[in-house]
C-alpha cells in the first residue's frame, strides 16, 4: 500500500466513497466524494497530540472491540496515508462549545471542525473492481452461544488477539480471566456449507486459516491443546497439504463432526461441546477453555449500488459474476470493467493478487490500444419504423441505448461501444425497429424456411444460444452420446435474441415442436437478458393458448455448455412428445398464423374476455 501511495501514476482516494459513475468503456465518468476528515492532512504532522486530549473512548473497530480509541484517530497501525480522522458523531464538536481540546491542542491549527466532503469527477478508460467482501455474522447461530459466551471468538476476534499489534501485545489471552487457555477448540464452515442457516457456498479460505491459526499457537504456546471440529478439511493449493500435515503431526486433533451446542459452565466459563464425530459414530463431548468460529465470507452488504452503477449481475451466492469462468475470469460482462479478489468470489491472498496482476493486465491491453474494437454483431435502430415506446432502453442489460424523445421525436440511440450484441432489444421491438448486424431477422426467417422446406412435421426447431446450449449440443456430439435426428439447430447468440416472430414462423410453416433453450438464470453471457427471453416466452405461450394451439408445443429449457448429458435427454423426452403432435394439428395451426384475422378475432376475444371481468362503475357500488 505504501508503494501504491508513492507511485507517480496513481491517485489515491482514501476515506472516500463513489457517489456516481456512468459511462462506458473508454469513457466512464466517476463523482469521488472525499469525505471530510475534519484534519487537515498536508499541515497534520502526526504528533498525536490531539489524540491525547480528546476526552472520547469508544470501542475499536480494528481491535474487534478489544480495546478502545478516541473520536480521532488513525484508522489502523498500517493506514496510508498515516492520517488523522475525526469521527463527527462521536466527537463532543465546539459548537455549542462542549470540547475543542484536540483544537486546543493542535500547535499546527490542523483542526476544522468546519470541514466539509469534496466532490470529485474524474473521466477513466476502464474500471477495476476491488471491493472485497465481509465476514458471515454467527449471532443466528445461537447454538454457538457466541453472544451469550465470552469466551467464544471469531476467527477474526483471534487474529487481533494473538497478533503482536494486538489489544494484548500478542499475548493470547482468554477474555474472561485474561489468562492463557490450556485447551481451545476451532468450529469450521461456520456461515458456510450450510443450505439452512447461513450459506451454500464453500468460503475457500476457513481451513487453511484454521491450519495456520493452529501451527500458530503451536509454536508460541506448545502447552494448548487445540481441537478442531470439521466437515472435510480443503486443503488445495501449494503447500496447503503439507502445512495441514504438520498441524496434525503437531499435536493438533481434527475431529469429523460440527458441534450442535456450546454450554458454558457459569462458574469457571469453561466450554462445553457436543459433537457427533461421524468418523466413530458417537456423540461426544468435549470441555475446553475457549471456542474459535471460523467464520465464512459473504458479499458487501453494498454491493447493489455496484451492480447498478457498472450494470453488473451477481451469481446466486451473491458475488459479482465474471464474463466467462474459463476464458475471461477476470472481465465483468460490461466491457471495461474488470475483478479482483473477493467481489468475484471467496478467494485466499495468493489469488487476490494473481487475479490483480490478471485485472490489471487486461485493463493495460485496452488502455495501451488507445481505442476499442466494438462488437461486430450490435444493434442498429431503425428510426423510420420507431415509435419512440423506449422498449429498447429499458430492455437492454448493457443500459446501452439511450433513451428516445418522444416529444422531439427523436429516436434512441445505441452506444456501440457498450452494446454487446445480445440482440433482446431486437426480439422485444414491438416495431421491428431494430435490426442486428449480421444476424438480422431475415437471416433467421431464411434459416427457418430452409429447415421446414422438407418433412417439416418431423423437425424440432431448436434455437440455441451461442454460450451454452449450443455447445452442450457440441459436448453430446463429442461424446457420442446418441440423440434423435428430428432436431434442427439455429444459433442465436443469446436466447434472448428468439423473436416471437422466429417461433410463430416456425408454427406457421409446419414444425411441430420448437424449442428455445440458453443458459441457465445466473449463467447468461449477457447479464440478465435471459429474463427476458423467460418472459417473451411465457407471453407466447398464453397467445399460443389463445389462438387455440397446444402451448406445450414451444418448450423452453436451460442447458450448459457441459451438459450433453441433458441435451440428449431433452432431445429424447421432445422427439416422445413429437409423436402426439398430429397432422390435423399442424394443419390447423399452420392455418391460424397463416390467417392474420383469426390472430386478431383471438386478441379481440382475449379484450372481451378482461372488459367482462373487469367491474362496472355501478356493480363496484353495489
Ligand atoms: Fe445464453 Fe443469454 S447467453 S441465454
Amino acid at each position: 500500500m505504501m508503494d501504491v501511495g508513492r507511485h507517480p501514476n496513481i491517485t489515491l482516494y482514501s476515506y472516500s466513497e463513489v457517489d456516481a459513475l456512468t459511462g462506458f468503456v473508454g469513457n466512464f465518468h466517476i463523482t469521488i466524494r472525499r469525505k471530510a476528515r475534519y484534519v487537515v492532512e498536508s499541515e497534520c504532522t502526526a504528533c498525536n497530540d490531539c489524540v491525547e486530549v480528546c476526552p472520547v473512548v469508544v470501542p475499536d473497530e480494528y481491535q474487534q472491540g478489544f480495546s478502545s480509541r478516541k473520536a480521532i484517530y488513525i484508522p489502523f497501525p498500517q493506514a496510508v496515508p498515516s492520517a488523522y480522522v475525526l469521527n463527527m458523531e462521536e466527537c463532543l464538536g465546539n459548537n455549542p462549545i462542549a470540547c475543542g481540546k484536540c483544537a486546543e491542542a493542535c500547535e499546527k491549527k490542523c483542526i476544522d471542525y468546519d470541514m466539509q466532503d469534496e466532490l470529485i469527477n474524474i473521466e477513466v478508460g476502464v474500471v477495476i473492481v476491488a471491493t472485497g467482501m465481509e465476514v458471515y455474522d454467527p449471532t443466528e447461530l445461537d447454538e454457538f452461544g457466541y453472544t451469550r459466551h465470552e469466551n467464544v471468538v471469531t476467527s477474526m476476534e483471534f487474529e487481533r488477539l494473538i497478533c503482536a499489534g494486538g489489544p494484548t501485545e500478542g499475548h493470547f489471552l482468554r477474555p474472561t480471566d485474561r489468562e492463557t487457555p490450556k485447551t481451545i477448540g476451532f468450529i469450521q464452515c461456520v456461515g458456510s456449507r450450510s443450505e439452512n442457516r447461513g450459506n451454500p457456498y464453500c468460503s475457500n479460505i476457513c481451513c487453511m486459516n484454521t491450519v495456520k491459526d493452529t501451527l500458530l499457537l503451536r509454536d508460541h504456546y506448545p502447552d494448548i491443546e487445540a481441537k478442531v471440529f470439521y466437515i472435510d478439511i480443503r486443503a488445495f493449493g501449494k503447500g496447503f497439504e503439507d502445512l495441514y500435515k504438520r498441524s496434525r503431526e503437531g499435536g493438533v486433533k481434527y475431529i469429523r463432526g460440527i458441534p450442535g451446542e456450546i454450554e458454558e459452565n457459569p462458574e469457571t466459563k469453561n466450554l462445553l461441546l457436543t459433537v457427533e464425530n461421524t468418523t466413530t459414530g458417537q456423540l461426544e463431548k468435549h470441555e475446553l477453555q475457549m471456542v474459535v468460529l471460523s467464520l465464512g465470507l459473504v458479499p458487501r452488504h453494498d454491493g447493489d449500488l455496484l451492480k447498478r452503477f457498472l450494470t453488473l449481475s451477481n451469481t446466486v451466492d451473491g458475488f459479482l459474476m465474471e464474463c466467462h469462468p474459463k476464458l475471461k475470469p477476470v472481465d465483468a460482462p460490461t466491457r471495461g470493467v474488470f475483478f479482483a479478489g473477493c467481489v468475484e468470489a471467496p478467494k485466499d491472498i495468493k489469488d487476490s493478487v494473481t487475479q490483480a496482476g490478471a485485472a490489471a493486465a487486461r485493463a493495460s491491453i485496452l488502455l495501451n490500444a488507445g481505442k476499442v474494437k466494438v462488437e461486430a454483431i450490435t444493434s442498429r435502430i431503425i428510426e423510420e419504423k420507431c415509435n419512440y415506446c423506449g422498449i429498447c432502453a429499458r430492455v437492454c442489460p448493457y443500459h446501452a441505448i439511450m433513451e428516445p424523445d418522444r416529444k422531439a421525436k427523436k429516436a434512441p440511440v445505441v452506444i456501440q461501444a457498450a452494446c454487446a450484441g445480445c440482440g433482446t432489444c431486437a426480439a422485444e421491438c414491438p416495431q421491428d425497429a431494430i435490426e442486428m448486424r449480421h444476424y438480422r431477422d431475415e437471416q433467421y426467417l431464411a434459416q427457418i424456411e430452409a429447415l421446414m422446406a422438407e418433412r417439416p412435421h418431423e423437425h424440432i426447431v431448436t434455437f440455441a444460444c451461442n454460450w451454452c446450449s449450443y455447445p452442450g449440443g457440441d459436448d453430446a456430439g463429442t461424446a457420442r452420446l446418441q440423440y434423435p435426428t428430428s432436431c434442427r439447430l439455429i444459433r442465436t447468440m443469446c436466447s434472448g435474441r428468439v423473436d416471437e416472430d422466429f417461433v410463430m414462423h416456425a408454427f406457421r410453416l409446419g414444425a411441430p415442436i420448437v424449442l428455445v433453450s440458453g443458459c441457465h438464470f445466473s449463467d447468461c453471457h449477457y447479464i440478465d437478458a435471459v429474463q427476458w427471453t423467460q418472459k417473451r416466452v411465457e407471453r407466447m405461450w398464453n397467445k399460443l393458448e389463445r389462438l387455440g394451439i397446444r402451448p406445450e408445443r414451444l418448450q423452453l429449457d436451460w442447458i450448459s455448455a457441459a451438459d450433453g448429458q441433458k441435451f440428449a435427454r431433452v432431445m429424447r423426452e421432445l422427439e416422445e412428445m413429437l409423436k402426439t403432435v398430429t397432422m390435423e394439428e399442424i394443419k390447423h395451426t399452420m392455418e391460424v398464423l397463416s390467417n392474420g384475422k383469426a390472430e386478431k378475432k383471438a386478441t379481440a376475444a382475449k379484450k372481451a374476455k378482461v372488459k367482462k371481468k373487469t367491474p362496472t362503475k355501478k356493480a363496484k357500488v353495489e
